[in-house]
C-alpha cells in the first residue's frame, strides 16, 4: 500500500471525525454541573438580619434588611405586560454580610455536593408541639442556611453570556456572586436562572453564595431543605437560544405522517442587533442508550433579526412521514425524538441546543375518557409527593426511577404530580417509561392552607411561577395535563375565585394551547363559578361520594353523595377524571380486630378495627381510611357505575414524609399502596388485580401467625383478577365464593384461626386461574438480604435498594419480626439510610441500626465517586443467621 494512499486515508478519517464531531458536540453552548464543592452553614437564627419580606412568623421586623425589591426582577421574563415588570432598585443590599464576600473562609463550614437537604438526616423531633411537627415530617426543616463556593473561570468565558440555573432551592434563595445580589426566586419547587455575567470577572476566582430561609408551617407535607435539585452553569455566546427557548408540538397525528410545529426564542444580550439563521434537524432519540439516531426531518431554515437586549421567535414547521408516536405502556411505546436547533450567525455555529419530544396526539373525550393516539387508555395514576422517603427532598434519579418501576408492575400508567412542579429528570424518567403526568403547580392561591404557605408571594409571583414551571415542562410528551391548582380555597369564594382561576386558566393557554389545563375540586360542586374555568373537570374525593355511607354518619364535616354524575350533566362536553380517591391508611402487614363488616369504613371507627392509636399504626385489611376518604373498594364501584370518567389517581401511590393523618406524633403518611420503604402493602395486590386483569396473581392476607388468636373470627380476604376462589384451611374447604357485581375482593369473614396453612384456589371462567399460600411461621433464625440491583455505577448518584427479610428456619418472613439489625459495609461504599416503611419509627434514617418492621428492613447503598472493586453488606441481628450481599462497582 503507499503512503500517499494511507495519508488519503488518514486525512479522509480526520476529516470524517471532525465532520461528526461537529454534528455532536453542542457546538457554542456549555453545560457544566455545579454539584460539587460546596461548603454549608445552617443557621436557626437569623444573624444576618437579611430577609426577603416581612412574614407572620417572624416578630422582631424593625431591624431586618428586606431584600425583595432586588429579588423581584428575576422574575421579569416571565411576566408579559412590559409595564408590570420589575426595576432593580439601587444599591447592594446584604453585600456587608460577612458570608457573601470573598475574602470569609468558609473552610470550617460543612463540606457538600448537591443535591443536598440538610433536614433528611435528623433527628426527628419527638416531642408534642415540636417546631416542626407531623404535617411537614417533624424533621429540622427550618430556619436558614447559606451554601458558599467558587466558580473559576478562564479567559476563554471572556464575552459569553453565563447563566446560574438552579433546578430547585427550598426555599426563598437569594444569590450572591464576588459580594453582589444577583436575585432569586421565593418558590422553593420552581426552577429557575440567574444571569450572573455582568457580576462575574472571567480569567479569575469568583465567589458564589447562597441564601435560604424555609419558614416554619410553610408546607402540608415535608418540603425539604437546602439546594436539593442539580445546579448548573450555562455558558452561551450573547446571542442564544433562550431559556426554555423552544417548544414543539405535534399536530395532525397518524401513524403514517404528523405535522411538528417548533417555536424557537433567540435571545441576544450582546450591545447590537445580529442577524441570526435557524436550522433545525429532527432526529430519532434512543432513551435506553442516550444516543441520537438518524435523522428524520428538517426544519426549514429561518433568519431573524434580533435587535440588542431583545427575544425573537421563530416559528417553523415540518413534516415526519411514518411517525414512530409515543404513548404509554403497555400497550403503546413511548418513542422519543430528539430536534436539535443551530443558531448562525455569518455561517459560524454560534448554539446548540437540544429538545426531547414525543410525537402523539391526545383527545379528551366527555363520554369515553382520555384517547392516545386515538386509543383509549383508562388513567390507573397515583399522586406521588417530591420526596424520596429515606433519601429525603435530594433528588436521585435511580430513587424515582425505582419508585417508578414498582409502580409500572401496579399497572400504574399515570402520575399526578401533587402538588408542585417536579425535578426536571423526573419528567425525562416519565417520557421514557411511558407514563402519563398531570403536572401541577400550586398547592394554594391567595388563601392559604398554613400560616406561612405559598399564599404569602401569590400576588408577586404567580405569574412568573406558573409561565417558567410551564415553559420549562410543555415538551414534555409524557404530560397530558396542567393542574394550575390543589383543593384551592378560592373553589367557595363564588365569582372572585373563578376570576382568578380564569387568569390562571389563560396563562396555561397562552404559554401552551395544545394541552387542557383543571384544578383539583373537593368542595366545589356543577353549578358554582369556579369548574366552569376549568378544560377537564378533575375531582378530588368527591366523584365517590364523602361521609355519605352509614360507617361515616357520625363524623364531622360535609357530607356529599357521589357527584360523578351531577357533574356529567352540567358539563356534557368535559372529560372528569378523579384526580384524588381513596385516602386509604394502612400500616403494612399490620391488622387490626375485629373487622369491619362494610365496604370501606374510617380509621377512627375502633369498633371496626381501624386504626391503634396507642401504637399509630392502622389496620392493613385495606377498608379503612381518612374520614374524607373511600377505600378502593368504593371507588371502584362508582367508577364503574360511571363509566364516562377517566380513571383515576389513588391518594397515594407511595407513603411520604408529613401528613401522618391520623396520627401526627408519627412522621410520615399511611395513604400509600407502598410503603416508605417501598415495601408493598395489602393494597398493591388490589390495585393489580383491577389494574393489570390478566395478571395470574391471587394474594391473601393476613398473615397466618397469631399465637393469641386460636378459636378467634379473623378474616381472610383474596385480592386477585380471578372470578371465583376457594380457601382452605389446613386442606379444610372455608366455600368456594364468586365475584358478585361491585365486589373487587373475596372475603372469608368467619374464618376462625388455627395455625397452619391457609391456600386459596381461584378460577376465572371456570379454569384455575392462581394460587397463594401462607403458613403459620416459627421463630426467627435468619436473615435474607436481596439487592435490587448487584452492580452499580461509582457515579456518587447510583444506588443499590437492599431489602432484608427476617425468615423462619423454613424460609418464610416472620411477619411480626421486630428485630434489631445493625448494618455494616466493606469496600469503597457507603450505606446512604435505612428504613423500615413503620410511619411511627423515629430512628433517624442514616442510622445503621434499625428493627425490623414486620419482618422487613431496608438499607440503601451507594458507591464512593470513581471508584471500583467490590462492596459487601452485611447484617446482623442477635440468634439471626445471614450472608451478606455483594455489589461490583464499575
Ligand atoms: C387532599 C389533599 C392532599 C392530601 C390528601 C390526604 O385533600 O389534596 O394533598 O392532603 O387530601 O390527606
Amino acid at each position: 500500500m503507499s503512503s500517499r494512499y494511507v495519508l488519503y486515508n488518514v486525512c479522509g478519517l480526520i476529516l470524517l471525525s471532525l465532520f461528526l464531531l461537529r454534528d455532536a458536540a453542542p457546538v457554542g453552548r456549555e453545560r457544566v454541573s455545579l454539584n460539587t464543592g460546596w461548603r454549608f452553614l445552617r443557621a436557626t437564627t437569623n444573624t444576618d438580619k437579611l430577609i426577603y419580606d416581612q412574614r407572620p412568623d417572624v416578630s422582631d421586623r424593625n431591624d431586618l434588611n428586606v431584600l425583595k425589591p432586588w429579588i423581584l426582577p428575576s422574575a421579569n421574563d416571565f411576566i408579559s405586560d412590559p409595564a408590570k415588570r420589575h426595576q432593580r432598585p439601587i444599591g447592594a443590599p446584604g453585600s456587608d454580610v460577612p458570608f457573601v464576600q470573598e475574602t470569609f473562609d468558609d473552610s470550617a463550614w460543612e463540606a457538600v455536593n448537591l443535591p443536598h437537604d440538610w433536614a433528611i438526616k435528623g433527628p426527628f423531633y419527638t416531642e408534642d408541639n415540636a417546631v416542626v411537627g407531623g404535617g411537614m415530617g417533624r424533621l429540622p426543616v427550618q430556619g436558614i442556611s447559606w451554601y458558599r463556593r467558587e466558580l473559576t473561570m478562564t479567559s476563554v468565558d471572556k464575552g459569553k453570556s453565563i447563566y446560574l440555573d438552579i433546578d430547585g432551592a427550598m426555599s426563598y434563595a437569594m444569590v450572591w456572586l464576588n459580594g453582589n445580589l444577583v436575585g432569586g426566586w421565593p418558590y422553593g419547587y420552581n426552577s429557575f436562572r440567574l444571569d450572573l455575567t455582568s457580576y462575574l470577572r472571567p480569567g479569575d476566582d469568583n465567589q458564589l453564595a447562597i441564601r435560604l430561609d424555609n419558614p416554619t408551617d410553610s408546607s402540608r407535607w415535608y418540603p425539604g431543605g437546602g439546594i436539593y435539585r442539580n445546579v448548573w452553569l450555562t455558558k452561551v455566546d450573547p446571542t442564544h437560544i433562550a431559556q426554555w427557548g423552544t417548544f414543539i408540538s405535534s399536530k395532525e397525528v397518524s401513524a403514517q405522517s404528523a405535522t411538528i410545529d417548533l417555536v424557537v426564542q433567540v435571545e441576544n444580550k450582546g450591545p447590537a442587533s445580529r442577524q441570526i439563521e435557524v436550522a433545525t434537524d429532527v432526529h430519532a432519540f434512543d432513551s435506553a442508550t442516550g444516543r441520537t439516531g438518524e435523522k428524520v426531518a428538517e426544519f426549514p431554515r429561518a433568519t431573524v433579526n434580533v435587535p440588542a437586549g431583545q427575544k425573537q421567535p421563530v416559528n417553523c414547521s415540518v413534516t415526519v412521514k411514518n411517525p414512530q408516536l409515543w404513548g404509554p405502556l403497555p400497550t403503546q411505546r413511548p418513542n422519543l425524538y430528539v430536534a436539535v436547533t443551530r443558531l448562525y450567525a455569518s455561517n459560524k455555529t454560534i448554539d446548540t441546543y437540544e429538545t426531547r419530544f414525543g410525537i402523539r396526539s391526545l383527545t379528551f373525550d366527555a363520554g369515553k375518557g382520555l384517547l392516545v393516539n386515538g386509543k383509549l387508555v383508562r388513567i390507573q395514576g397515583v399522586n406521588q409527593h417530591h420526596d424520596l422517603g429515606a433519601l429525603g427532598a435530594a433528588f436521585n434519579v435511580r430513587a424515582a426511577e425505582r419508585q417508578l418501576e414498582i409502580l409500572r408492575d401496579l399497572g400504574c400508567n399515570a402520575i399526578r404530580m401533587s402538588h408542585n412542579p417536579p425535578a426536571p429528570e423526573l419528567l425525562d424518567l416519565t417520557d421514557r417509561m411511558g407514563f402519563l403526568v398531570m403536572d401541577e403547580v400550586f398547592d394554594c392561591w391567595e388563601r392559604k392552607k398554613t400560616a406561612n404557605d405559598f399564599h404569602l408571594i401569590f400576588p408577586d409571583w404567580y405569574e412568573a411561577d406558573l409561565r417558567s414551571f410551564l415553559r420549562r415542562d410543555r415538551n414534555h410528551p409524557s404530560v397530558i395535563a396542567w393542574s394550575f391548582g390543589n383543593e384551592v380555597g378560592e373553589q367557595s369564594t363564588a365569582e372572585a375565585g373563578a376570576a382568578l382561576a380564569q387568569k390562571l386558566h389563560d396563562i396555561v393557554h397562552e404559554e401552551d394551547p395544545t394541552r387542557p389545563s383543571t384544578a383539583s375540586i373537593n368542595s366545589a360542586k356543577p353549578d358554582m363559578p369556579f369548574p366552569q374555568v376549568l378544560d377537564v373537570i378533575s375531582l378530588n374525593y368527591q366523584g365517590e361520594g364523602i361521609r355519605d355511607t352509614p360507617p361515616y354518619a357520625d363524623l364531622q364535616g360535609i357530607k356529599t353523595p357521589p357527584q360523578y354524575p351531577d357533574f356529567h350533566s352540567k358539563f356534557p362536553a368535559k372529560m372528569i377524571v378523579s384526580s384524588e380517591t381513596a385516602a386509604t391508611l394502612s400500616t403494612r402487614g399490620t391488622y387490626l380486630f375485629p373487622v369491619t363488616n362494610e365496604v370501606s369504613a374510617p380509621a377512627s371507627d375502633n369498633a371496626g378495627g381501624g386504626g391503634n392509636p396507642g401504637l399509630r399504626q392502622v389496620s392493613a385489611y385495606e377498608l379503612y381510611t381518612a374520614p374524607f376518604g373511600a377505600s378502593p373498594d368504593k371507588v371502584f364501584t362508582t367508577q364503574d357505575k360511571n363509566p364516562f370518567v377517566a380513571g383515576e389517581f389513588v391518594w397515594s401511590g407511595w407513603d411520604y414524609l408529613g401528613e401522618p393523618t391520623p396520627y401526627y406524633s408519627a412522621r410520615s403518611s399511611y395513604f400509600g399502596i407502598i410503603d416508605l420503604a417501598g415495601f408493598k402493602k395489602d393494597r398493591y395486590y388490589l390495585y393489580q388485580s383491577r389494574w393489570r386483569p390478566d395478571l395470574r396473581m391471587a394474594h391473601i392476607l393476613p398473615h397466618w401467625t397469631w399465637p393469641d388468636r386460636v378459636g378467634q373470627v379473623t378474616p381472610v380476604h383474596v385480592f386477585s383478577a380471578a372470578d371465583e376462589a376457594e380457601l382452605f384451611l389446613n386442606g379444610q374447604s372455608q366455600g368456594r365464593k364468586k365475584k358478585e357485581a361491585s365486589n373487587y375482593r373475596f372475603r372469608w369473614d368467619e374464618v376462625a384461626y388455627q395455625p397452619g396453612e391457609l391456600h386459596v384456589v381461584t378460577y376465572k371462567n371456570g379454569r384455575e386461574w392462581a394460587n397463594d399460600t401462607v403458613r403459620t411461621t416459627d421463630a426467627a433464625t435468619q436473615l435474607r438480604l436481596t439487592a435490587d440491583r448487584t452492580a452499580i455505577k461509582a457515579d456518587g448518584r447510583d444506588l443499590s435498594f437492599i431489602t432484608v427479610e427476617v425468615l423462619d428456619s423454613r424460609g418464610d418472613v416472620a411477619p411480626r419480626a421486630d428485630n434489631a439489625i445493625t448494618f455494616s459495609l466493606n469496600g469503597p461504599g457507603e450505606i446512604v439510610a435505612t428504613d423500615n416503611g413503620d410511619p411511627a419509627d423515629m430512628a433517624s434514617f442514616p442510622s445503621k441500626e434499625r428493627k425490623a418492621y414486620n419482618g422487613l428492613v431496608l438499607v440503601i447503598v451507594r458507591a464512593k465517586t470513581g471508584a471500583s472493586g467490590q462492596i459487601t453488606v452485611t447484617a446482623t441481628g442477635t440468634g439471626l443467621r445471614a450472608a451478606p450481599v455483594t455489589l461490583a462497582v464499575k
